[in-house]
């Protein structure tokens, strides 16, 4: 029987059905006790699930279920059939990252639902606590009356408790994930993008958000009302949203629960809920800075496309390349070095070709000027939201960029949001969404086919991050939010803007922000808003394998003293701990070199000065360290020239002792510490 009929069918038969007696909750904690789900049926057999922590309630009763475009509805008439709870803990080792060693630790409750309906379908809600949180899907198996599904939309709510301040973008508007966050109470958040991350009254911190986001679209959350939301999935090209067959589940719902905003960021949970690395041996991939012929282009002083300003000639990029060999850069990016930009690209891919430069670029002498001085370049595939164009293009491109010696390729798909360009193979076009299923797919295919190659992924207007680089650790890092290239136009990223992007885009995993833009200009002399101790900072609050050396080497030429911490600073991380910080105000990150015994310590404020103080105690005991400290100058700030003031200065420091330093309007600082003996 066709699903619609069936459903007309059954339509009567749920009329005819008596209410159903509430069922007792079925409840689990975390490892420690601490955080507690329970999942109730109510008198119509409704299911719905709540999240307490420490005895308080976070997540009030919140209603699960489907709406489907051609069957009926799932949320209603529901019976628990069966339960089952198992505990885990294992740590693993990540190939690079923030942290070596993670530990996986949670207990798993895993609820049968079954409709009392004659469809009679059937699913689990299987909840992973942690310590630190909840993570929660959905898990359908193969049925005969849900052969295939075509979700109209998740009902799945977030009853918070409690009001509460929350730091969000918006969702679903053109340009994407480039927004400022807000921040207002709970109760005022229209639909937002995740992670959003909330203060609840009484300090709690949450950030909602999801974890391995595959064949599904990204969900965002729309307030319904008080401190309710209610999922709200990232439409299709379709009528559905997000259509699946046979087994399925959905990506994990998120909820990360700690005392303050340190515990937020310090959370493995997001990590944790994606499966093992898939790639084996990824030990090609090494971790490293990167110079870009990029500022000048952003920067309107240079092309992508071909002409008399064309920035990716064989002469800059040479120049560039020297300039990252003599500062120990391992690689160089190039943007506009292949045919295909010329006239307008935005929205508008169809002529890329990744395969074919420029006559003025000489790939082949490129490399092989750069394998004698130690640097690859990095490709640049720019697809104007030509996803299909792109993909009929994977194995030459590909394959001209290992042929290349590249390492890594910058992905990209700048159009409008709803306007990436797909085609099937019966010729069909389609526009869709950059976080919709289907572009969801063709993100992983990309990261796949790289793979093969032995090329990692750097995306820029991505799909956003959910831990899949634990899947697929050649994801090394995107871009999904307001990066530095903001700071060369008008409007540029307020002063608070880091202090509220790493404990919000952050949690989504590494961020390719482009920082070090130590001349402070944007385009036309335009001021940054920032200091140039700021800048250093950025290399060690915002997490990234592949850190750009974003300014141009003029410039950085100008700036020697400060160009030393960028020489110095690594890209791997043994451990971080956030040593401090309140969201969109300051944050104190401490940070130990892989394969080393240096520390490296950043913070960056907001327009108010303050005085930040923290403990060494994470250095070695009886361990004697020399502290490089690049501080703002005493009268530093971002409104004024003094914005470029920098104090550096030494001194000698073991783990009893403390560090007290000043933050100007704008600014931030950045140690490293060395071992003496
Ligand atoms: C936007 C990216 O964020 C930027 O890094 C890139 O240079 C341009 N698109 C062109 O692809
Ligand atoms: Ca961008």
């Amino acid at each position: 029987m066709k699903a619609t009929k069936l459903a007309a069918a059954l339509g009567l038969a749920t009329i005819a059905t008596p209410a159903l007696a509430e069922t007792a909750p079925v409840t689990a904690t975390s490892p420690d006790g601490s955080v507690r789900v329970a999942l109730t049926i109510d008198g119509d057999g409704r299911a719905a699930y709540s999240v307490s922590r420490s005895g308080k309630v976070i997540i009030a009763p919140s209603k699960l279920g489907f709406l489907l475009t051609d069957a009926p509805k799932i949320d209603r008439r529901l019976a628990i059939s069966g339960q089952e709870v198992r505990d885990f803990d294992q740590t693993w080792t990540q190939p690079w990252g923030e942290w070596e060693h993670i530990r996986n630790n949670y207990r798993e409750l895993k609820v049968h639902l079954k409709e009392t309906t004659a469809l009679a379908r059937i699913f689990s809600v299987t909840f992973r606590i942690y310590d630190d949180g909840v993570g929660f899907r959905y898990e359908f198996p193969g049925q005969p009356n849900m052969a295939s599904t075509n979700i109209a939309d998740e009902l799945t709510e977030f009853a918070f408790a409690q009001e509460g301040t929350a730091w969000w973008k918006p969702a679903f508007l053109w340009n994407r994930e480039e927004y400022l966050y807000n921040k207002t109470p709970l109760s005022a958040v229209s639909t937002a993008a995740t992670p959003t991350t909330i203060k609840l009254a009484d300090g709690t911190h949450v950030a909602l958000h999801e974890a391995a986001l595959v064949d599904y679209s990204g969900m965002a959350v729309t307030r319904t009302e008080g401190m309710a939301f209610r999922a709200n999935l990232t439409p299709g090209a379709g009528e559905a949203k997000v259509r699946k067959s046979g087994a399925w589940n959905t990506p994990w719902r998120t909820l990360i629960i700690a005392d303050d905003a340190a515990g937020i960021y310090q959370s493995h949970l997001m990590l944790n809920l994606n499966e093992p690395n898939k790639l084996g041996d990824i030990s090609w991939f090494k971790p490293g800075k990167f110079a870009g012929v990029w500022w000048n282009m952003i920067k309107g002083e240079w092309s992508w496309a071909r002409g008399p300003r064309h920035g990716a000639t064989s002469e800059n990029v040479k120049r560039y390349i020297d300039f990252a060999a003599a500062n120990g850069i391992p690689h160089v990016l190039v943007e506009g070095w292949n045919v295909g930009w010329d006239g307008d690209w935005f929205g508008n891919g169809h002529d890329m070709d990744f395969a074919q430069p420029t006559e003025d670029f000489d790939a082949d002498m490129l490399v092989a000027y750069g394998k004698k001085k130690g640097v690859r370049l990095i490709g640049h595939h720019e697809t104007g939201g030509a996803a299909t164009h792109y993909e009929n293009q994977f194995d030459k491109a590909f394959r001209f960029a290992a042929d290349h010696h590249y390492m890594v390729v910058k992905t990209g798909y700048v159009t409008d949001a709803g306007q990436m360009e797909r085609e099937d193979p019966d010729g069909r076009k389609y526009r869709e969404w950059h976080e919709g299923q289907w572009m969801v797919n063709h993100q992983l295919r990309v990261v796949e086919t790289a793979a093969k190659y032995r090329i990692a992924i750097d995306s820029h207007e991505p799909v956003k991050g959910t831990g899949l680089h634990r899947t697929y650790p050649n994801w090394v890092a995107r871009e999904g939010m307001r990066g530095m290239e903001y700071n060369a136009w008008g409007g540029k990223n307020p002063p608070e803007h880091e202090a509220n992007v790493v404990f919000t885009r952050m949690l989504e995993g590494p961020m390719d922000f482009t920082p070090g833009i130590l001349s402070l200009e944007g385009e036309r002399g335009s001021a940054i808003l920032s200091t140039i101790a700021k800048q250093l900072a950025l290399y060690v609050v915002l997490y990234s394998p592949v850190q750009m050396v974003a300014d141009t080497p003029e410039n950085y030429a100008k700036y020697p003293g400060p160009m030393k911490f960028i020489r110095d600073v690594p890209t791997d991380w043994q451990e971080t701990r956030v040593l401090n910080g309140e969201i969109g105000d300051y944050v104190t990150i401490a940070r130990k070199e892989r394969g080393g015994e240096g520390w490296y310590v950043g913070a960056v404020g907001d327009e108010e000065a303050r005085t930040v103080s923290f403990k060494l105690d994470f250095l070695s005991p009886g361990k004697r360290y020399k502290a490089e400290i690049y501080r703002d100058g005493d009268d530093a700030d971002y409104r004024t020239e003094k914005r470029h003031a920098i104090t550096i200065e030494g001194k000698t420091m073991t783990s009893s002792d403390s560090l007290t330093l000043r933050i100007a309007p704008g600014g931030g600082f950045a140690v490293r510490l060395v071992p003496l003996s």
